[in-house]
């Protein structure tokens, strides 16, 4: 909770520890009403740190006894203020104990030990093991483990921990006890342990080397028929790191918890990941298909973390984009490798520029590496993740992939068993490659999204063309002047007949090569040889997070979506014109003029979607006009109803114009084949989904009985959600009532689909605030589980047209969780504040409302340190 001044914590200021940890022995005794733990904690004093302070932290500790050496502590003996215990030893190598008793049955910050439901659960990471016992509880103290957990042998037959298990045996009092030991250093933001009432399930994986694997999930009894999809991304994960990375597990055990109650969506502790339950129990029944794509890649990246953040660990949590960017780069290339490479890029660059950019582009802008913070839960954000992983594969792109390997092998060998920062991991690229990176790292520590603007030249005679490139960063908090990027731009030309031309550039780019990179503000490109004016095709697979623009015209879009050769530049130009049109719509409805979509963008719409030689996917995603978040970070000042008016217009026009492009799509794209989960079915279903949202857009009747058919016969939850959303954006609200309540009938016993049944009706349209507070009074509902706070709660905030509604009571409802959010779990409440941050950008009645709603924030009566900080930030000028 926050003090009178929430402190500061700045990278500049690292230090290493006055004394390292050699090994750990834990006893963790759960009893009903309090926890015992008691520790063991064999120190060596680091010969490099001047000072003999023995720093601990220790939040809400309950001492029953601390004891250094043979000597037993009394208050005299140490200074314990604020989470931080302080001792002087002068000792080389000691022995600190402490006893302590801890409240996990009262902890529903889900940090530290919890409990979930019926079982106890741990979430460590970043600094929640303090909460558990006094450690230094830091990323560069790594140490071997020893944890004994007792319990109740009837209520928590399960106790488990990470590493291997090496004893267990019974207790007096109906008590039992299990022993765990991991002999991989680690810090504590990896330990982990649980206790309850599961079942599992095992599977086996076989090693290149030769070790045999046991791969064990563990749910509650009624799950069991959730975890083989898990169990089979977790075997293709381990091939893929194998093949890709040459890297191989490293334990006989791997173990996955499925947990209710989780922060977040996982988290993966040495050889016992937690996860949040949504994100590992899958069943065809109840999870669409996107749900099936987010579980594999989740399990793949929290298997990944064994080598990429936990063999290698990050210093302090400043290098959190080291482990986080990295691996998300991996998970990523995993799901591309495994399904479509073009689809997966299209879904990664459209998440990027609706959460991203739009937090680089206002009060929460910060470095990939951050310099300071307050609580470093509050940057776990789409800068360190996903412009992390992006900044990771413009490396793999600058590079090359042999090198990129052979970098990330001579990461792993030079550093294992350390923890480290991002400039070590850039220095084993540079050593392979022999490339100067040191520019290259203003993406680490500049904050902003560059622009790109790109315009050029062409003279016929000499048969050149030139393309000129200028580069900016707009300021961003703290950061006004920024330097140059390194900007790698891979680019076609393209002819009139829609093929790439043959490019030789002069200068000081090589002939052929389609990668250019720019260092410099401002680049001259010359190509020479170039027969005919050419349309260029700019930042193929978005080769850089840059905003760029070149001055085309709207049928240079439309011919580049109709033929680059580049799938993902076909997909990028016609957003770019969905979204040039929707725009200048929504100034037309602000000054009063008629709408009317371009000729050209309604004609290509009708192309693709007739389109046979592409892919279902690609034409769903093609066919998917860009959404408020991307929309709104286009413009100076969002006028919202502006801008709902002109997108809802171009659906209408686009609905209305090709019903029957609509209908025959969706009919043709109905199958009875079992449910199968690949990139070709999900495309087709996706496809399937989007045309009959739009056919129900038409208003036709024969589109509403398809959909409550659809709905009533579907055998797995793509089919039966694909129906639902369809229903619930159209305006039959009889039908729409009636598919609601049926649903909750028969799904109110399945945690998963009553999330999603919340979720579907915080996201329907003419969704207001006092029905937002109904479905908070609903018995589904828990406020401390933040699974549902999410479904409800940032549901609500995506639904742009009721959270928006100009009276403000939206803005109003968000503050008001955020306060009781703020008593009970301050990390979720902190998160939930973002949804207010891009106040500044909306009209100035707006904006005062939402600047308001986090004024109500600040003034809340014992804040914590997590909400204050990211108050703060989005209020400060
Ligand atoms: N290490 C994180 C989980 C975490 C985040 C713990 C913040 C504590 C605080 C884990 O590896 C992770 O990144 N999980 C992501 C999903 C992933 C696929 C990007 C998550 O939980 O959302
Ligand atoms: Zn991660």
């Amino acid at each position: 909770m926050r003090t009178q001044d929430p402190k500061t914590i700045y990278l500049s200021e690292y230090q290493q520890p006055a004394f390292w940890v050699e090994h750990v022995n834990l006893t963790v005794s759960l009893f009903d009403g309090y926890t015992e733990v008691s520790s063991e904690l064999t120190l060596k004093k680091n010969p490099d740190v001047a000072s003999r302070e023995l720093v601990l932290n220790g939040i809400d500790q309950d001492i029953q006894s601390l004891q250094l050496d043979d000597k037993q502590l009394s208050s005299a003996d140490y200074h314990y203020a604020d989470g931080v215990l302080t001792l002087n030893c002068d000792s080389e190598q000691l022995i600190f104990r402490a006893v302590t008793r801890i409240d996990p049955q009262n902890n529903t910050s889900l940090e530290g030990l919890y409990q979930s439901g019926s079982m106890y659960c741990t979430q460590c990471e970043a600094e929640g093991f303090r909460k558990i016992t006094f450690y230094p509880d830091r990323p560069d103290v790594m140490a071997t483990f020893t944890t004994r957990i007792e319990a109740d042998a009837g209520q928590f037959p399960i106790l488990l921990s990470n590493g291997n298990p090496v004893d267990s045996g019974a207790l007096e009092g109906g008590r039992h006890y299990a022993v765990w030991e991991d002999p991989f250093p680690k810090p504590s933001y990896l330990f982990a342990l649980v206790a309850g009432d599961l079942s599992s399930k095992d599977d086996r994986f076989t090693t290149r080397s030769g070790r045999d694997v046991t791969l064990r999930i563990f749910v509650e009894p009624q799950n069991a028929h959730k975890v083989d999809f898990a169990l089979d991304s977790l075997k293709k994960a381990m091939q893929w790191d194998e093949e890709v990375y040459g890297r191989e597990y490293d334990l006989d055990l791997f173990m996955i918890v499925a947990s209710d109650f989780f922060n977040m969506g996982a988290m993966e502790n040495k050889g016992l990941n937690i996860f949040n339950s949504a994100a590992v129990l899958a069943s065809p029944d109840t999870s669409n298909d996107q749900r099936f794509e987010r579980i594999e890649g989740i399990v793949a990246h929290e298997y990944f973390h064994n080598w990429s953040g936990n063999r290698v660990t990050c210093r302090d949590w400043f290098q959190l984009s080291l482990k986080e960017g990295f691996t998300v780069f991996r998970d990523t290339e995993f799901s591309s490798d495994t399904h479509d490479r073009a689809v997966k890029r299209i879904e990664t660059v459209a998440g990027l520029r609706a959460v991203q950019f739009p937090e680089d582009n206002g009060p929460m802008a910060h470095p990939v590496r951050p310099d300071s913070y307050i609580e470093i839960n509050n940057f776990y954000t789409a800068t360190v993740y996903e412009k992390g992983a992006e900044v990771v594969r413009m490396i793999h792109t600058l590079v090359g992939p042999d090198d990129f390997r052979r970098g990330s092998d001579l990461y792993f060998e030079r550093f294992d068993g350390q923890a480290v920062t991002t400039d070590d991991f850039v220095a084993c690229m540079e050593q392979v490659s022999g490339l100067d990176l040191t520019q290259f790292k203003r993406w680490y520590t500049q904050a902003g999204t560059p622009r790109l603007s790109v315009t050029d030249d062409y003279d016929a005679d000499s048969q050149t063309y030139r393309l000129f490139f200028h580069q900016s960063c707009p300021a961003t908090p703290g950061q006004t002047d920024k330097r140059p990027f390194v900007i790698p731009v891979k680019l076609g030309l393209l002819g009139a007949d829609g093929n790439d031309l043959p490019i030789h550039t002069r200068g000081n780019y090589n002939a052929g090569t389609e990668v250019l990179t720019l260092t410099d503000e401002v680049t001259e490109v010359v190509f020479t040889g170039v027969s005919e004016r050419p349309v260029p095709s700019l930042l193929r697979d978005f080769s850089a997070p840059v905003k760029w623009s070149f001055g085309y015209s709207d049928e240079q879009l439309a011919f580049l979506a109709a033929n680059d050769a580049n799938g993902f530049n076909r997909w990028d130009a016609l957003q770019q014109l969905y979204s040039r049109a929707i725009l200048s719509m929504a100034e037309d409805h602000r000054a009063g003029r008629s709408l009317t979509p371009p000729s050209v963008l309604v004609e290509t719409v009708a192309n693709v979607a007739g389109d046979a030689s592409l892919s279902h996917a690609i034409r769903a995603s093609m066919l998917t006009l860009p959404g408020y978040a991307i929309l709104k970070d286009a413009v100076d000042v969002v006028y919202i109803d502006d801008l709902i008016a002109a997108r809802k217009h171009l659906v209408k026009t686009l609905a209305t114009r090709y019903r029957d492009i609509w209908r025959s799509l969706t009919e043709k794209l109905s199958s009875d084949a079992p449910y199968e989960f690949n990139a070709e079915e999900s495309g087709r279903r996706q496809l399937q989904g989007l045309s009959l949202w739009y056919w129900l857009k038409a208003g036709d009747q024969a589109a509403f009985d398809f959909a409550a058919e659809l709905y009533a016969s579907a055998t797995n939850q793509t089919d039966r959600s694909n129906a639902l959303r369809a229903v619930l954006a159209g305006d039959a609200e009889a039908l729409q009532q009636s598919l609601l309540s049926d649903f909750y009938e028969r799904w109110q016993s399945d945690t998963q689909m009553v999330e999603q049944w919340l979720t579907m009706q915080a996201g329907t349209p003419g969704m207001t605030v006092p029905g937002i507070e109904t479905l908070m009074q609903h018995p589904a509902f828990d406020i401390k589980n933040p699974n549902k706070v999410r479904s409800v709660i940032v549901g609500f905030a995506m639904n742009t047209e009721s959270f928006h509604d100009a009276r403000g009571e939206g803005y109003a409802l968000l503050a008001k969780v955020v306060q009781q959010l703020n008593a009970l779990n301050p990390q979720l409440a902190a998160r939930l504040v973002t949804l207010l941050s891009d106040w500044k950008r909306y009209d100035a009645d707006r904006g005062k409302m939402m600047a308001s709603a986090l004024e109500t924030i600040l003034a809340t009566d014992s804040l914590s340190s997590n909400v204050f900080e990211m108050a703060q930030r989005a209020l400060k000028d």
